[in-house]
């Protein structure tokens, strides 16, 4: 497998560069507006949209997974010669940062879920679940009764 010193530079942000970065803008605006509304839902529909919330979540953690394998194949081009040291040195950092939030959400938010007592399963396959025979089994009671 090539190193990523023996790519060759781009002279400019391909497609696939530029469909990770809206699409995880897209994702972390919608998951981050759904967080911010968790308590203005209806009691009927608040475990629904909690449900999309952590959904969505986590695929944008497996798509940030997804990125990094990417950008491990495809350098970013070169910035501009007349960005100076102090710039770049700051780029750098808030890049590391906002990588660095999007790694640990996703996690504090499954943490969140799980203490919540919460389960993966949106409305529709809850009620057959609830209405079957077999959902004590494989649901922890705690879990099972938690809203
Ligand atoms: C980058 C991704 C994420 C962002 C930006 C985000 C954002 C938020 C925000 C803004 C809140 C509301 C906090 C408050 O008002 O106190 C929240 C709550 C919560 N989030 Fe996320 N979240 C993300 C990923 C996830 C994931 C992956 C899960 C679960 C698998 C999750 C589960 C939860 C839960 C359970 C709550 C509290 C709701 C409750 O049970 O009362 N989040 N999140």
């Amino acid at each position: 497998m090539k190193s990523a010193q023996d790519l060759k530079i781009p002279s400019r942000y391909g497609s696939g560069a530029i469909t990770f970065h809206w699409l995880m803008f897209v994702l972390v605006v919608i998951v981050g507006v759904l967080g911010l509304l968790h308590d203005s839902w209806p009691k009927q529909t608040q475990r629904f949209w909690i449900n999309i919330h952590a959904l969505l979540g986590l695929l944008l953690w497996f798509t940030l997974m997804a990125r990094f394998w990417w950008r491990r194949r495809h350098r970013p081009p070169a910035l501009m010669e007349n960005v100076g040291a102090f710039s770049r040195r700051m780029g750098a950092l808030v890049h590391f940062g906002l990588y660095a939030l999007l790694f640990v959400t996703p996690i504090v938010g499954i943490i969140t879920f799980v203490y919540h007592g919460r389960i993966l399963i949106l409305e529709f396959s809850r009620s057959i679940l609830e209405s079957s025979q077999i959902a004590p089994f494989f649901i922890p009671p705690r879990i099972y009764t938690a809203t």
